[in-house]
């Protein structure tokens, strides 16, 4: 038989709306399962098969949650630590309840994108090196760089602790502000190159990962679920890096 789910817990599980605010929407009669009003948050429905509209909109109900957050400063990227504030603290109680995963690592002090989901698949294949999903980063340093540092980003890099970098994308923006594209993800590494070129880095800010740009709406510590044409994106490229 079909799994049956309560119908706040469906909604809640869409990320768009916390258990007690679907709860509301429904004693609300604002949401309808297959065109009727119903009005009881514990109603079972099958959520592969139902058509559902809450507030109006429709509502698709998806297997997987896939959060996209504007990480902020002095947060870590872990799921718990016993001292330290982690991203997954900045998420409601029902997607905490989830197994969400960030998806690859950024430092403490390093803010924007950071992709959270509980699709396993999706995120070991964004993360496996031979996907070589591109990440942007704007980078604020102390000095700018100079036509010497882009070319060695992009003849690839050996740091004097050993640390070989695969060639890279330095594009200046103006006095210390440049953008910097890795296809890899090394502990610290946009910051360990730059300062290996004498520019240390004052300030990072992940604009993207593959397909996936950061909302300029979110400020920092914001999220919102990916939309369906995003999740759909990042399936499709996932597919043919993995075809190849
Ligand atoms: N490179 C860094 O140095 N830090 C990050 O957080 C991400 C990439």
């Amino acid at each position: 038989m079909a799994e049956q789910l309560r119908l706040d817990k469906l909604l809640a599980d869409t990320g768009l709306w916390s258990r007690k605010e679907a709860r509301d929407l429904i004693r609300r009669g604002q949401v309808t399962v297959d065109g009727a009003v119903v009005k009881q948050p514990e109603a079972k429905v099958d959520p592969a098969s139902a058509s559902l509209t809450a507030a109006g909109q429709p509502v698709r109900w998806q297997k997987y949650t896939y959060i996209m957050m504007n990480k902020p400063g002095g947060v870590l990227t872990a799921t718990e630590d016993r001292r330290q504030p982690t991203v997954l603290d900045l998420l409601p109680p029902e997607l905490r309840r989830k197994q969400l995963r960030p998806v690859g690592r950024l430092d403490k002090d390093t803010e924007g994108l950071l992709l959270l989901t509980d699709d396993g698949a999706l995120a070991h294949r964004l993360l496996a090196p031979r996907s070589h999903v591109d990440k942007v980063y704007y980078a604020e340093t102390e000095g700018t760089v100079d036509d010497g540092d882009v070319a060695a980003f992009a003849a690839g890099m050996t740091l004097e602790d050993g640390l070989v970098c695969q060639s890279a994308g330095l594009e200046r923006l103006g006095p210390g502000r440049c953008l910097v594209t890795l296809r890899e993800g090394k502990f610290h590494q946009v910051k360990r190159m730059l300062a290996a070129r004498g520019k240390p880095v004052r300030y990072l800010r992940r604009r993207s990962m593959g397909p996936l740009t950061l909302d300029e709406g979110l400020a920092p510590g914001d999220w919102r679920s990916l939309t369906e044409a995003e999740v759909a994106v990042l399936r499709k490229e996932m597919d043919s890096c993995f075809r190849k």
